[in-house]
């Protein structure tokens, strides 16, 4: 499937949103965000969260199919406080089921780190994943991240706790 992976701008902000409120409609034990919270915000507040910019804190790169539709995402969001902003955090990482198996997560996980190691300062990225997604979790060890810990009870989905896996990637090889 020929795919573009691109940084998203304020213009795709309607499609980044339905894709993602796509995924916690499909995923819920995988997101903390969830549909009813997300679906209520305006296409103005997924517009916020892609400001353009090189030294913008909040930065998404998309997978677009040859249509031009978007197919994946996945986000860095950098610290701002002097004393962490040598620290991101990986957020919203999303492959649609029928473009999945195909390396696009891989590709969107390794597009993140090449803008994390573009950015002077930036040292860590770090992310959550859900206790028993093996996809993701396995998809993020190959990418060279490594897991640091278990929080317990992190999430509360539909009558069930679950624990999150802390992640974290040195940007110096
Ligand atoms: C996790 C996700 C982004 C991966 O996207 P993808 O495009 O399928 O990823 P890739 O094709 O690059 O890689 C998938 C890899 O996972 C492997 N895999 C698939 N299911 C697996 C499983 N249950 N356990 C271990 N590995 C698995 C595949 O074999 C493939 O490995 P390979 O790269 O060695 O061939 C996608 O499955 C997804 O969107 N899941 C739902 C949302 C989610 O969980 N997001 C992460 C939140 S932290």
């Amino acid at each position: 499937m020929p795919t573009t992976i691109r940084r998203l701008t304020p213009a795709d902000a309607a499609a980044h949103r339905a894709l993602m409120l796509e995924a916690y409609e499909r995923h819920p034990d995988a997101f903390t965000s969830s549909t009813s919270e997300r679906a209520r915000l305006p296409v103005s507040w997924w517009a916020e969260r892609l400001p353009p910019g090189e030294d913008a804190d909040s930065v998404v790169i998309g997978a677009f199919d040859e249509e031009g539709g978007l197919i994946g995402a996945a986000g860095l969001n950098v610290e701002g406080r002097i004393k962490s902003r040598h620290k991101a955090t990986l957020f919203g990482m999303y492959v649609a089921p029928a473009a999945r198996s195909l390396g696009l997560g891989r590709q969107l996980v390794d597009a993140i780190l090449a803008t994390a190691r573009a950015r002077a300062g930036l040292r860590v990225v770090q992310l959550t994943v859900t206790q028993g997604n093996d996809a993701a979790q396995g998809l993020y060890e190959r990418c060279g991240f490594s897991s640091f810990g278990v929080e317990p009870m992190a999430v509360f989905v539909e009558g069930r706790f679950h624990g999150k896996v802390h992640m974290w990637c040195d940007l110096r090889p």
